[in-house]
């Protein structure tokens, strides 16, 4: 009977994600790609939201593309989907083109988020841009 009750109720959770959130978001939120943290990162970086969630990135470069990302957080189901999305869509971009990513960028990504998830998407790609800004900065020092 309780397994029964809790079977429904996840059911209907995730019914009314459905509602919210396209398929890929809700695939990202239910099984990250890229989490973690690389111990051999070209670029890192951490911040902490003002909602008070923190994200990590690492990023591996290859040539003049994103080789690699891994994100880690301790945020909201949404700021994981957002990292794991992110992840995937930076993997193989030309630096240059890296940085110009903004938050409507991986919002589209996404394929939409409703706006209280909008600034989850802002804390992913402004962690990711000063990973990117960790590395140009580093390399430059060489
Ligand atoms: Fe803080 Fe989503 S609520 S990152």
């Amino acid at each position: 009977m309780k397994a029964e009750f809790a079977r429904d109720l996840q059911k209907k959770i995730i019914d009314d994600l459905k509602k919210i959130y396209s398929p890929k978001f809700l695939h990202h939120w239910q099984h990250p790609k890229n989490w973690g943290i690389m111990n051999d990162a070209d670029g890192y970086a951490k911040i902490t939201g003002p909602c008070g969630d923190t994200m990590e990135i690492s990023i591996k470069i290859k040539g003049k593309k994103i080789e690699t990302c891994t994100f880690d957080t301790d945020g909201c189901g949404s700021s994981i989907a957002c990292g794991s999305i992110l992840t995937e869509m930076v993997k193989n971009m030309k630096i240059a083109e890296a940085q110009t990513l903004i938050q409507e960028d991986l919002i589209k990504y996404c394929k939409g988020l409703p706006d209280e998830d909008k600034h989850c998407a802002l804390l992913a790609v402004n962690t990711f841009k000063k990973a990117l800004e960790n590395y140009i900065t580093s390399t430059r020092k060489k």
